[in-house]
């Protein structure tokens, strides 16, 4: 029989920072010490589908990645449930959560964040909720800051905001298209990641002195880009975008334990990058929780970069 449970669904894709979020200052409400600026990729994300489960005798929430269906203990159906808990009508009302990610879960390539933004959008459905933007946006947040951004196809900036609640610590989308603008994946190791992002932040913000500096820089470079995304200037862009890069990893190295997510390959790749810019290429990079670098670079330079990374996957935000 086909089962009469209305069943909600959504699709949020990934996104990748230019300005970084590092350091919460309420890790409940996933409040951070800085705004922050990405850029979606749209046919890299999540779909999620969500019903309520109507045995009484089921008494946990059923949670399911790339069709297979995750143990109670498994930290990504753990961290579900404590999401979904903000949402039970009633203490007994469970959830079937089915969740397909066409990027590699935990590699530092933010599948956290198109799937807290599905799942988001997929209560919505379920619920018949018909919330705007910005209230999605501030769910999303607190399954995980950087979904907050993800609900939006293109540039999206999160606002720091300044309360206590949070009600004004959510993202919007810039409105500007930039046709030429690509982003390339450089995948040097797709394996979970040691530190999470939440355990690496606290860590940061607890040991290590240099992150006094980073809000501050991190707000200017958030800035400094949005500038550059509305004069379509692509050089502050992507000097911005690496700086602040490398500024958050600077904090994270200076951290006690140390947390270097950087594998030799990612260092070799950084000097071939900095070789093609003395070579005249625009190109820069960014990175994230992750030995992964993403590469920033106009359509123009394309046959450059596809050239000098022979595996690279590239994306263009505003073509697809
Ligand atoms: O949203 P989280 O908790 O996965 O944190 C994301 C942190 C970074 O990816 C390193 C930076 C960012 O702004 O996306």
């Amino acid at each position: 029989l086909a089962s009469k449970n209305k069943i909600g669904s959504g699709s949020a894709p990934v996104n990748i920072a230019l300005s970084k979020y590092w350091g919460k200052r309420d890790a409940t409400l996933n409040l951070p010490t800085n705004g922050s600026l990405s850029i979606s990729l749209p046919g890299l994300g999540t779909k999620t589908q969500i019903e309520r489960l109507e045995s009484q005798n089921q008494q946990t929430d059923l949670v399911s990645l790339n069709g297979q269906r995750l143990d109670q203990d498994n930290a990504f159906a753990k961290r579900v449930s404590q999401f979904l808990n903000y949402f039970r009508e009633t203490p007994q009302t469970f959830f079937k959560v089915d969740t397909e990610n066409s990027v590699p879960t935990a590699a530092g390539l933010a599948s956290s964040a198109s799937g807290y933004a599905a799942l988001v959008l997929a209560l919505n459905d379920l619920f018949a909720w018909n919330l705007d933007n910005k209230s999605l946006s501030l769910l999303a947040r607190l399954g995980s800051g950087s979904a907050s951004r993800s609900l939006f196809n293109g540039f999206a900036l999160w606002h720091q905001g300044q309360q206590a609640d949070g009600l004004d610590s959510y993202a919007e989308a810039i409105d500007t298209t930039w046709p030429e603008f690509c982003v390339g994946l450089l995948e040097i190791d797709v394996k979970q990641k040691p530190v999470s992002s939440t355990q690496g932040m606290q860590n940061t913000v607890e040991t290590c002195a240099l992150y006094q500096a980073w809000p501050q820089q991190a707000n200017q470079d958030m800035q400094t880009i949005l500038q550059a995304i509305k004069d379509h200037d692509f050089a502050t862009l992507g000097k911005t975008a690496e700086h602040n890069a490398l500024t958050m990893h600077a904090t994270m190295i200076a951290t006690w334990p140390p947390i270097v997510y950087w594998q030799p390959e990612s260092v070799e790749a950084m000097h071939k990058i900095w070789r093609l810019r003395e070579q005249g290429v625009a190109v820069y990079f960014t990175m994230d929780a992750g030995p992964n670098l993403k590469l920033l670079f106009l359509e123009t330079e394309k046959p450059a970069i596809l050239q000098a990374f022979k595996q690279i996957k590239i994306l263009e935000p505003f073509k697809s």
